[in-house]
């Protein structure tokens, strides 16, 4: 089924893979080549809870019933150890998902037991370039209880997922400007409501193929439209579905780690959540979202980008709440 082009296979685990997000397109991204390139085949490892494993093979006949030629190995486990052994990427999804009337906080205490469990395995079993996306809310603080319990790997190889904030920003901008691309848009903070857009940096395509500043065509107005819109776009999706968003973030993982490994584009930042150096007034070793850029498989954050004195009030407010969050499970 391979050819001689193909690359060596990745390794990559997928926790919560019986799940709304891993069904709703990130499992057949990965296998379709959208993340990682059209010639590395993977080696799937589905991380799952008993009760979950009988869906989970389902989802795996499903999977053999696409036939993807980078699909080189599948297999279920409800054993962290097993998962995490000699992986590549990992796309840490299983946790319990936020239910109408939750704040994400309402999750922190319910889900901390997953990433120390996880967090201990990796510590074990994961390998000094080992890659890790935690996408399972209340995503920053679960990232940061991953890591410290991984502590043999690198704090650079965690992640935590804000892409999703970052394209609702982008699609917010592109809606308010009517311009065809927007890039450049950033996210700063908690993946919460305090999450803090900044589209002041932005650059579009207008229809009439111009390249303008975002900021020459946004009102305070349409700017304050798009900051409350996007900080509040999970519980809007979670109103009108009953159920978190799942299409859309299984599309901002692979975009995600799609840029983390191969790199983000000439010229372009994105966001991404990592642990702080203190940058904008974060307190180091949170894990918040930054502008960042990425090259050979390292991200770095995007210094001195130019803020108002509300944006970073509105930054030290996300900090202390991700700072807060940290305390009570830490
Ligand atoms: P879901 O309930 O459909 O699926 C979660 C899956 O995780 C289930 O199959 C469950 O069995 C599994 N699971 C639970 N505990 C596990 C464990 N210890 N190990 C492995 N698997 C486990 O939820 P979903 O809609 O797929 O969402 C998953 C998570 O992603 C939720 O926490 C949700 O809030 C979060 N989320 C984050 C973002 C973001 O932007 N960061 C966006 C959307 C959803
Ligand atoms: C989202 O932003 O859609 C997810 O984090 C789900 C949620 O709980 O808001």
């Amino acid at each position: 089924m391979f050819s001689s082009s193909f690359k060596e296979p990745l390794r990559v685990v997928v926790s919560g893979a019986a799940g709304q997000i891993s069904y709703s397109g990130l499992l057949s991204k990965l296998l379709n080549g959208d993340c990682f390139g059209r010639d590395t085949p993977i080696e799937l490892r589905l991380l799952e809870i008993p009760p979950a494993v009988r869906a989970c093979e389902g989802v795996v006949k499903e999977l053999h019933d696409c036939a993807f030629p980078l699909l080189k190995d599948i297999k279920i486990t409800t054993e962290a150890d097993e998962a995490f052994d000699g992986v590549d990427y990992a796309f840490l999804v299983g946790a319990f998902p936020r239910k109408k009337g939750m704040e994400r906080s309402d999750l922190l205490q319910r889900n901390k037991d997953i990433f120390v469990k996880q967090g201990k395995s990796l510590n074990r079993f994961g390998k000094e370039t080992t890659k890790v996306v935690v996408v399972g809310n209340p995503a920053n603080t679960n990232a940061l209880i991953c890591s410290e319990y991984a502590h043999s790997l690198p704090k650079k190889n965690f992640s935590c997922m804000s892409r999703l904030d970052h394209n609702r920003t982008i699609s917010q901008v592109a809606k308010h400007t009517g311009a065809t691309h927007v890039k450049n848009c950033c996210i700063f903070g908690n993946h919460s409501p305090t999450m803090v857009p900044v589209v002041e940096p932005a650059t579009l395509e207008t229809k009439e193929g111009l390249t303008v500043a975002a900021d020459c065509l946004l009102t305070s107005v349409s700017k304050e439209m798009i900051t409350d819109t996007v900080r509040q776009r999970g519980s809007e999706i979670i109103a009108f579905r009953g159920l978190s968003s799942a299409l859309s973030a299984a599309k901002a993982a692979v975009d995600h780690v799609k840029d983390w490994a191969s790199g983000t584009q000439p010229g372009e930042f994105v966001s991404m959540g990592v642990c702080s150096d203190g940058s904008y007034g974060v307190p180091e070793g949170l894990f918040s979202s930054y502008p960042v850029v990425c090259k050979g498989g390292e991200w770095s954050i995007v210094h001195g980008l130019g803020l108002s004195e509300a944006q970073k009030e509105a930054i030290e407010i996300s900090a202390k709440e991700l700072l807060k969050e940290a305390e009570m499970v830490l």
